[in-house]
């Protein structure tokens, strides 16, 4: 089966086998079987196979997983096993918040971080410091910058992803509460954690009315 198959549903879960199988392999566990997996992470044994076998499946009857090379591979194929340099455009709270958090782990290195406010020019963030974004398109020119996470205002996220997408920037981390509208070219991947949070409240709201299913464990 070619990877254009596989459906989003099980790629959105794909990041919490590889999670559950880097703890496995922090407390040194060689092997597992789909059971054990899947009481650990409360998904059914059968969803971890089926999700599994679209890869080509990597457990063998009677043995179970090779914890490190499912986690390898998992890591493969989320594109993990390559380093990004990424960038950051606007470095208030929450653009410095970012940058300060450590995603070299998982391959994503934060190497330039831009803002239009001069007061915070040469400030360094994790060591690298923020600069103006008239310098932006040689920057993201002469490091082949392909990763840009945009935390700038609503107003002006939509003309500056435009722009990153004229630059080069084919993957948009957007933290901008608005949808942008680019080529297909540009994958786009909004966070919105108010969002997160408004479904939190009608789980609050409406907590005992259903049972906490496997499912929704797996949707969060
Ligand atoms: P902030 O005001 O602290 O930071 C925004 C920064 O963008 C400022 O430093 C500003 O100078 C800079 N900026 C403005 N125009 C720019 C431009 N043209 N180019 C480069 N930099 C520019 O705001 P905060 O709290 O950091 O929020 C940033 C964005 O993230 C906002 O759109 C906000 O709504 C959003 N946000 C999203 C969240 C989410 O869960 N998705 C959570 C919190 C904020």
């Amino acid at each position: 089966m070619s990877e254009r198959e596989i459906s989003s549903a099980v790629i959105r879960r794909l990041p919490r086998y590889y999670r559950y199988l880097g703890e496995l392999l922090e407390n040194n566990v060689v092997r597992i079987s789909s059971k054990e997996l899947s009481i650990r992470m409360k998904v059914t044994a059968s969803q971890i196979r089926q999700d599994l076998n679209n890869f080509g499946g990597f457990g063998q009857q009677g043995y179970g997983y090779n914890v490190e090379y499912l986690h390898d591979e998992i890591g493969k194929i989320l594109g993990l096993d390559a380093t990004q340099n990424m960038i950051i455009i606007g470095a208030g709270n929450l653009g410095q918040a970012l940058a300060n958090y450590d995603f070299d782990r998982i391959g994503f290195k934060v190497i330039g971080i831009f803002d239009i406010n001069p007061r915070l020019e040469g400030l360094a963030v994790r060591g690298v410091e923020i600069q103006m974004v008239d310098t932006l398109e040689q920057f993201i020119k002469d490091h082949e910058i392909h990763v840009a996470t945009l935390t700038v205002p609503k107003k002006q996220a939509r003309s500056i992803a435009k722009q990153l997408e004229t630059w080069g920037i084919r993957a948009i981390w957007n933290f901008a509460p608005t949808d942008l509208h680019l080529s297909e070219d540009v994958c786009v991947k909004n966070v919105h954690l108010d969002e997160s949070l408004m479904t939190l409240s009608y789980n609050l709201r409406h907590r005992g009315k259903e049972k906490y299913s496997y499912k929704s464990y797996m949707e969060d």
